[in-house]
């Protein structure tokens, strides 16, 4: 009996064994740009250099607002860039939408939601830096909401709307990233603030009538001891059946409610599913979700925030893939700091995690595609994928094996930092069953070569249940010197069942 690999997903991710996996990576070299630049993506959303983080839509167009360093490579000076796209693949910069102005953001204006009030009109809420070095939190409006791509906001003369004081024991140098509000059956918005006391992790919980006045909750909708300062909580609704997304503000019977938080002393981002209590305005996380356990990508992945496309009816995702180089590699490049391929995301039908799934949006800049017949890859050989630029690529492969041999698969004792795992173990482990994969940035002789390690690539796995983001810096497989194989470094034959792979046009980002 063969099984398709998809089913197994959890067990053998981590040993290094691809499901269906359709992986990205790309580079461009810069025209305008001097230097030859090899690691500028052509097709993940970048600005022209800096930091980027924080989405919307409005008008027919996406927007996307990120953390903007715009004096340098390195974090600080952060200010609030914008860039608008018809399909969240092409991408057209704007003027800065929110930059120090008051004297509750003078000292930058930090991570912070947008929720689209009644009658469609936008609100950001976002941490700003007043000139005590607290962190308190500011509206914004647009200005004029005739103008569909919100290029002026306006902040309110309230500002700040919720600070620390000496009564609500909130400490200044933790208290950030408010999330996209949701309004309750009573008609009061509700807002999370991330924050901790001692290594008490939590979203701290602010309710309004008319989004100005702010009065914190007695309690915060959820928190965990020693899990450390929470940055960027998002709280959202998903359907319990169904890859539709909500809006921020429903629940009921039909969906669940998921808490995620990027923690910043590990930082990655984790999750939890559960039912949200509007009653006690409580987050209660579902039987085997006490703790941070699953993440959205087991790769570099942070600060991701999602949003409810009410075009399309999906939640999309979009997150911040560090640079792996150093501050001085980042500074002499000139940038630092991509966002990932927008993720559409649901719940899996167990109910016990999430799917995450590149946007179908991506696969139009598909050409040239190559499909190679159905074939069995013998233990310890190579197929070379042909024909398609190796370098800017989407490679979707299906492995099936005989599921007796499932027990020769290294077991995941270190699942808990699968990270940790690969990076030390690599491909080169070999058992059995498995590894096998894709090598991305393989350069000719195969000097150097990734599977899942040290790379720009983006993999999913098991039809979305697990994703790995990396950044990979090759020096030998660059430009047309890079190539892509399937392998099987195992001793046992595996079935490619399907494999199609398309070289990928250059998106317009910015
Ligand atoms: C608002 O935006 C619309 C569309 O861009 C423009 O025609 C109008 O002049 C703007 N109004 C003001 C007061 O700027
Ligand atoms: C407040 O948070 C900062 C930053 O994490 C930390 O260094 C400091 O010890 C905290 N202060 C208190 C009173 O918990
Ligand atoms: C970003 O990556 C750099 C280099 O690997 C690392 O020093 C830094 O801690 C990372 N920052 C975050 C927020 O992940
Ligand atoms: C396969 O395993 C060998 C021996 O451990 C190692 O040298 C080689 O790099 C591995 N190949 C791949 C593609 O991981």
């Amino acid at each position: 009996m063969t099984m398709p690999i998809s089913a197994i997903f959890l067990l053998t991710l981590f040993s290094v064994i691809y499901g269906t996996a359709s992986t990205h990576h790309l580079r461009h070299t810069l025209s305008s740009d001097s230097y030859h630049q090899p690691y500028r993506t052509a097709y993940h959303f970048q600005p022209p250099k800096n930091w980027i983080n924080g989405p919307l839509r409005y008008g027919g167009l996406y927007h996307l607002f990120y953390q903007y360093n715009p004096k340098g490579t390195v974090w600080g000076n952060i200010i609030w860039a914008h860039s608008v796209s018809k399909d969240l693949v092409n991408w057209t910069p704007l003027d800065p939408a929110i930059f120090p102005s008051q004297p509750s953001d003078v000292n930058g204006c930090w991570s912070g939601s947008a929720t689209l009030l009644p009658g469609n009109k936008p609100a950001i809420l976002y941490t700003g830096i007043n000139p005590l070095n607290q962190q308190v939190q500011n509206l914004a409006k647009p200005k004029n909401l005739s103008d569909p791509f919100l290029r002026e906001w306006v902040k309110s003369p309230k500002n700040p709307l919720m600070a620390p004081t000496s009564a609500n024991k909130i400490n200044a140098s933790s208290f950030r990233d408010p999330t996209t509000a949701w309004l309750g059956q009573d008609g009061h918005w509700r807002v999370l603030v991330g924050s901790k006391r001692g290594t008490r992790g939590m979203a701290l919980l602010y309710r309004s009538k008319d989004f100005v006045d702010w009065v914190q909750a007695k309690d915060p909708l959820h928190s965990i001891l020693g899990s450390g300062m929470w940055e960027c909580p998002d709280f959202f609704p998903v359907l319990n059946n169904g890859q539709l997304g909500v809006d921020t503000s429903v629940n009921g019977d039909y969906v669940r409610h998921v808490l995620k938080v990027s923690l910043d002393d590990k930082k990655h981002d984790y999750y939890m599913i559960g039912s949200y209590n509007a009653d006690k305005d409580a987050f209660i996380p579902d039987k085997g979700f006490n703790e941070f356990v699953l993440r959205y990508d087991y790769g570099k992945y942070y600060a991701s925030k999602s949003f409810f496309d009410d075009g399309k009816k999906r939640r999309v995702l979009l997150g911040w893939v560090n640079e792996s180089s150093s501050v001085a590699d980042d500074i002499k490049k000139g940038w630092s700091g991509i966002h990932t391929i927008p993720r559409a995301i649901w719940l899996h039908k167990s109910g016990k995690q999430l799917v995450l799934w590149p946007v179908e949006e991506i696969e139009k800049l598909r050409a040239n595609p190559v499909n190679l017949p159905p074939q069995v890859l013998e233990g310890g050989k190579l197929l070379q994928i042909n024909g398609v630029t190796a370098t800017q690529a989407d490679v979707e492969i299906s492995f099936s094996f005989e599921k007796s041999k499932l027990r020769k698969a290294e077991v995941l004792n270190y699942w808990r930092d699968p990270q940790i795992l690969c990076s030390t173990k690599g491909s080169s482990l070999r058992s059995e069953l498995g590894p096998f994969g894709l090598l991305v940035f393989a350069s000719e002789g195969l000097q150097e070569f990734t599977s899942i390690d040290h790379s720009v690539v983006e993999s999913f796995e098991g039809e979305g249940r697990g994703c790995i983001t990396a950044r990979v810096y090759p020096t030998l497989a660059i430009d047309d010197k890079a190539q892509i194989y399937a392998f099987n470094n195992g001793s046992a034959e595996v079935m490619i069942t399907r494999l199609s792979a398309w070289s990928m046009k250059k998106a317009q980002i910015n």
